[in-house]
């Protein structure tokens, strides 16, 4: 697949809360390939301690206007940086990076996001949409201010959200939600989100036996394979989450659920 390394103009830096905000970018050039769970490593201006590039999901594609946008919480220097970031810098950014999700399905689909991991759901969410999958979204977090986009998810599924203080729709893990009472209605679950939370979900996707892709954060450097700091065990020994991920199908991971 196609990869670029090139200086991106921010066409807009949009807040959305104290701590998210989603940076869209205009590249001078037509947009190679971009799938659905990629990611890019974003070189991050004038940090004094971020020189090792960033890895953020693709939120959002527009292949016709050459436009990309990340979805970010400001965690640190890098991410921080990034938020103050006005129309007309540059950013230099590398993609796309990584698999994608597997969009090869019928049925019913659920959308699992925990926190941040709405980023690359929304991108997702637009290209099932598109194949007319019929889509269920859930998204969880610790409080209201921590839930993002729901107006705009709710233009490719039904939406539903859990909080753990109760502040907006059900209270309490997003695991517990009433949408997966009927979990067998749905052909394949994609997650996205904290370890613990992709944990829980993979335990209930297994035990009702469906289909079930998650994506990896974990931390990463080089993002191509080569410095080996963000592999994960796997049914077929270590692999690379930023070559062979971020998303893996729960059969290939070892992970004790
Ligand atoms: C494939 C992939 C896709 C990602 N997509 C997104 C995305 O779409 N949006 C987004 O906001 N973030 C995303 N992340 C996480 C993001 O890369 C980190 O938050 C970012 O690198 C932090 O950089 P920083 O310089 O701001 O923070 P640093 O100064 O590097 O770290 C500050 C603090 O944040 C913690 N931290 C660093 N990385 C992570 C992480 N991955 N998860 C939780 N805590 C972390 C550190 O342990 C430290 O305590 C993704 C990560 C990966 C691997
Ligand atoms: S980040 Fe270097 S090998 Fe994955």
């Amino acid at each position: 697949m196609k990869k670029i390394i090139q200086d991106f103009e921010v066409r807009e830096n949009k807040s959305l809360s104290n701590v998210h905000f989603i940076l869209e970018l205009r590249s001078p050039s037509e947009l190679p390939d971009i799938f659905p769970g990629q990611f890019a490593e974003v070189l991050v201006p004038g940090a004094t301690h971020t020189f090792l590039r960033r890895p953020f999901s693709i939120h959002d594609v527009d292949f016709k206007n050459h436009t990309i946008s990340f979805f970010i919480k400001c965690v640190g220097e890098g991410s921080t940086k990034l938020r103050t970031l006005q129309k007309g810098d540059m950013l230099n950014v590398m993609l796309p990076l990584g698999n994608t999700f597997g969009l090869d399905l019928t049925g019913k689909a659920l959308l699992v996001g925990g926190g941040c991991g709405v980023a690359p759901l929304f991108f997702l969410a637009k290209c099932l949409h598109e194949k007319n999958i019929a889509l269920d979204i859930l998204f969880g977090a610790c409080r209201k201010e921590d839930i993002s986009l729901v107006s705009e998810m709710e233009k490719f599924g039904n939406v539903h959200v859990t909080t753990e203080d109760g502040s907006m729709g059900e209270k309490g893990l997003v695991t517990a939600h009433t949408v997966l009472k009927d979990i067998s209605s749905y052909s394949k679950i994609f997650c996205c989100g904290p370890e613990p939370m992709m944990k829980a979900v993979a335990a209930l996707a297994k035990k009702n036996s469906v289909d079930c892709e998650v994506s990896l954060e974990n931390t990463m450097a080089c993002g191509l394979g080569a410095c080996l700091c963000c592999v994960t065990e796997t049914v077929e020994g270590n692999k690379c989450v930023c070559t062979d991920g971020p998303v893996f199908n729960i059969n290939s991971l070892k992970w004790q659920i």
